[in-house]
């Protein structure tokens, strides 16, 4: 198992590229299902969760091979098998397969994920949609599977806007019999993104980035070339580390129109962020300057809850105290533990983290506990006095590419060991 070594305090400068979304990235995968031959994806990352859904794929019989960041994946000869419990319970993304093999084969059997760090995460909603749409669904032993001869059109509300859960039912409607409407859908840059490589195989999808979205069926789908949408969070883990850090970097490849209620919010605890020809040139506060703020986490586009636990890094060491209300994921404090270890003061009661900035962090061992938490804790040890050890960086590496070496590259002092057993 690997961990990262970190020593905090140095200032980091030059440029940083971002990668691909991986969370545009495995629903855009799974889309592939729909259609049949070679769909070549680019600006994929190369990480864990991109493994997992390939191997999801080459299950079920897709030829899958990747270079660069160039994915193709041709689903000529792709077979009605299921998404096992060995492969879903490693990522709950791939329940995204449920609505697309569904929809081409008529029948699709996939795990159940259960809950996680972070929270229950049900599935109901997907599962509500796509009854509407015409399927039986039954679980058993662990099991959801759905069965249809052809789905149908439906008007489908949506009580809680869920991202995998839209995605899931707008690949489902593409090639549904009729017209599909799904209400209060959820707005993510991500689920935009997969509509429009959605309209570029040949589908009808309209609304999408907004809360109504409506799929008129077709028959059938084609493979397409496409180039995935730069990685938000990634982006604005960047910013925070610049911030924390009191850094002037250039950050690349990412789209500022993403970004607006990241930008702000950090904006308002005094980095400066303005955009350049090529990137946003992030520059930090002197130590000491960063000013509390308060966010609320809430869906698209709203503060994102993939930045809250960065966030709170970040405003453990500003001058005052900030309030950060989690409303999205009932158990999306874990980082705090971690980072009070660190010296950080921070009170949480039920889902209010109230954040008291002190001086300074202090390196400590650490543990990661889910991947936002594990990217909150490389930020707060960039900024602490000494060393950090982050331990089970597993998590860290289902989400951000080469972290190490694009903090390296800025002049970090970041290294990755093989922990020894124990
Ligand atoms: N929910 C339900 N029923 C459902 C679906 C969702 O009650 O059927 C609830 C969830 O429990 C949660 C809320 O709705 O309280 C929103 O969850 P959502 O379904 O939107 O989350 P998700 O689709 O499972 C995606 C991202 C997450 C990100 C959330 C919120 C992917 C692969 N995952 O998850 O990303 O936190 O949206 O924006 O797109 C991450 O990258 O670290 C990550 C966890």
């Amino acid at each position: 198992m690997d961990r990262l070594l970190i020593t905090g305090g140095k200032r980091l400068s030059g440029e940083v590229e971002i990668s691909g979304a991986k969370n545009a990235a495995l629903p855009l995968m799974a889309s592939t299902i729909l259609c049949k031959g070679e769909t070549v994806l680019r600006n994929i990352p190369n990480l864990k969760d991109i493994n997992t859904m390939s191997q999801v794929l080459a299950n079920m019989g897709a030829a899958i091979s990747v270079e660069g960041g160039c994915l193709k994946i041709n689903t000529g000869s792709l077979v009605n098998k299921e998404a096992p419990y060995e492969l879903v319970k490693t990522m709950r993304a791939s329940v995204l397969t449920l609505g697309p093999m569904v929809a081409r084969f008529g029948y699709a059997k996939v795990s159940l994920p259960g809950g996680c760090a972070i929270g229950a995460r049900p599935i109901n909603l997907h599962l509500m949609g796509l009854e509407k749409m015409g399927a039986k669904i039954t679980l058993s032993r662990g099991y959801v599977v759905a069965k249809a001869k052809r789905l149908k059109g439906a008007t489908i509300f949506c009580d809680i806007s869920t991202v995998t859960g839209t995605e899931n039912l707008m690949m489902a409607a593409a090639l549904a019999k009729g017209t599909t409407v799904i209400e209060n859908a959820a707005r993510e840059p991500e689920v935009e993104d997969l509509a429009n490589s959605l309209n570029a195989m040949g589908a009808k999808i309209t609304g999408a980035g907004c809360s109504v979205i409506e799929i008129e069926g077709v028959d059938e789908l084609h493979p397409i070339d496409y180039k995935i949408i730069p990685d938000r969070i990634e982006t604005g883990t960047f910013i925070t580390i610049a911030g924390i850090t009191g850094s002037n970097i250039l950050i690349k490849n990412c789209r500022a129109d993403h970004m607006l209620a990241i930008v702000e919010k950090l904006r308002e605890t005094g980095i400066s962020i303005t955009e350049e020809a090529d990137g946003l040139r992030v520059v930090g506060p002197p130590k000491g300057t960063l000013h509390p703020a308060d966010i609320k986490t809430m869906p698209f586009p709203g503060f994102p809850t993939d930045m809250q636990a960065q966030f709170i890094a970040l405003v453990c060491v500003a001058a005052g105290t900030s309030i950060v209300k989690e409303t999205i994921f009932e158990n999306r404090y874990m980082h705090v533990a971690e980072l009070r270890r660190m010296g950080a003061n921070i009170e949480i009661e039920d889902n209010i983290a109230t954040v008291r900035g002190v001086e300074g962090l202090l390196g400590a061992p650490v543990m990661a506990t889910d991947l936002r938490a594990s990217a909150s804790l490389v930020v707060a040890a960039l900024a602490a006095e000494g060393e950090t050890v982050i331990d089970r960086i597993y998590h860290l590496d289902r989400g951000y590419e080469k972290i190490e070496d694009k903090i390296s590259k800025l002049g970090g002092d970041i290294r990755r060991v093989k922990a020894a057993r124990a």
